[in-house]
């Protein structure tokens, strides 16, 4: 019909061919102003300009109808093209299934965040080295009598940490710094058992793709190996200290523990917004920019692990007690014992003021990566959910070097020290969101 009438008007035949469904509203801009340089021409009192005055309303109707339909099938394009690619992890299982697997996985990545949130005041209260033996099984079940806490207690007090800093802890204050590490282990026990069943039964029911299988082995091998990690980690922390009076635990464990901790929130995650997520109805003409956008996504993701990771390193040797002052570091740009150590390399991982200005320097060019994201993605034609992705990306960039420079201006007191930590892990929620909405659009 519509044809009909821009035929009728006299349009170019190849314009109207042309009138695909690639990008509706532009054509449509095309043809009119195709038609009032032919009326221009002709004069609007001409059979073509009667022609045009009658039909315009009624082709401009058409036009939005064609439009919508367009976009319709657009969209239904997209939305196969969209499954295609969440397909390969979610398989042929059926659609409650999908929601059943996708939401078990999401409240197991919730529960890794937990932990991670536990792990940081335990060892912001120094709590971490209260237990000092771990087994699987026998370690669930805490000291009750009196005899039973005070072995446990004097088992501390052969420890670096009772001796040299904790000496004049009394058996009440034990016990607070005892469950605090009690219960991050438990906890993570915990992971084990809600990952573990539900993954057994799923198995067996075939809710599992195919490519989804092998991923499974992965998580679980991973949160088996954070528990490993935790306790190689902590049995550093009991070791008597060789060059220092503080006993404190490795920063190479410390953020090797961490890193896996955030390797595995950020699997599990991904797995599960793909299994959740309704694809989006975003039009495959989105834009020459999504490729791009794509990969400086990928590439903020990859900066903000690498600063959560050189902040474990600042946890790690309490580099957050030296140089309080932002932004210069004692009124120095760059400190004068930046490069104390030798072989330089060690400076980047074990000299706290070297730790430190990597960090600063890592956490402001990360939001500010971030920053250049949040505009470079204005341009693109985005899904309102990753619009609302990256402008919580960006938001939460602000919020965590806000955050970062209180905790070092205010001497990292637990509770900034602890949100500072949550907040990196918010930081990487949205990111991983925001590229998950990416991997959405049909290329
Ligand atoms: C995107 C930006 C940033 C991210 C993702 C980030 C992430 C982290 C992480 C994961 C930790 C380790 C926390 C722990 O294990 O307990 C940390 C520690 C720390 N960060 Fe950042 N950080 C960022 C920016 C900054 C900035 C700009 C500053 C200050 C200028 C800063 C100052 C600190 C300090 C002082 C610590 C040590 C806190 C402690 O001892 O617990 N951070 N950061």
């Amino acid at each position: 019909m519509f044809a009909l009438h821009l035929g009728r008007l006299g349009l170019q035949q190849s314009a109207v061919r042309s009138f695909s469904l690639s990008n509706p509203l532009r054509q449509w801009n095309k043809l009119q102003v195709q038609s009032k340089q032919i009326i221009r021409q002709s004069g609007s009192n001409s059979n073509i300009g009667r022609w045009y005055n009658r039909f315009a309303p009624l082709c401009r109707n058409h036009s939005r109808l064609l439009t919508s339909d367009a976009l319709m099938t657009v969209r239904s394009t997209t939305t196969k093209a969209s499954s295609n690619v969440a397909k390969s992890l979610v398989g042929d299982i059926p659609s409650y299934a999908r929601k059943i697997v996708g939401g078990w996985l999401i409240i197991c990545s919730g529960m890794v965040v937990g932990a991670v949130v536990l792990g940081g005041v335990t060892r912001l209260t120094e709590s971490g080295l209260s237990m000092t033996d771990w087994n699987l099984i026998k370690g669930m079940k805490p000291p009750r009598s009196n005899e039973e806490w005070e072995a446990e207690f004097k088992k501390y007090q052969e420890y670096p940490e009772f001796k040299y800093l904790h000496h004049e802890m009394t058996l009440e204050e034990f016990k607070w710094i005892f469950y605090m590490e009690y219960s991050h282990r438990m906890w993570g026990r915990a992971i084990g058992l809600v990952f573990a069943l539900p993954a057994m039964v799923f198995w067996n029911r075939g809710w599992l793709s195919k490519a989804m299988k092998p991923r499974v082995i992965i998580y679980g091998s991973l949160i088996l190996f954070q528990g490993l990690l935790g306790w190689y980690m902590v049995k550093s922390g009991l070791e008597e200290p060789k060059t220092e009076d503080v006993p404190r635990v490795s920063q190479y464990r410390l953020a090797s523990h961490l890193g896996s901790a955030l390797l595995l929130y950020t699997l599990m995650l991904w797995s599960g917004l793909t299994h959740l997520m309704p694809t989006q109805n975003v039009p495959a003409i989105a834009s020459k920019s999504l490729p791009l956008l794509r990969k400086s996504a990928h590439f903020a993701l990859a900066m903000i692990f690498t600063t959560a990771l050189s902040g474990a390193f600042v946890a790690g040797l309490d580099a957050g007690l030296l140089y309080n002052s932002y932004p210069k570091m004692a009124d120095k740009w760059i400190p004068d014992d930046i490069l104390a150590l030798s072989p330089t390399w060690r400076n980047f991982f074990e000299n706290p003021t070297t730790v430190q200005f990597d960090h600063r320097l890592l956490g402001t060019t990360t939001a500010t990566i971030v920053g250049l994201l949040w505009f470079y993605a204005k341009r693109v034609p985005l899904h309102p959910r990753a619009r609302m992705a990256i402008n919580c990306m960006c938001a939460m960039a602000g919020i965590q070097v806000t955050l970062g420079i209180c905790t070092l201006l205010y001497y990292v007191p637990t509770k900034l020290a602890a949100s500072h930590q949550s907040g990196s892990v918010a930081l990487l929620t949205m990111a991983i969101w925001f590229l998950n909405e990416l991997k959405r659009i049909p290329k």
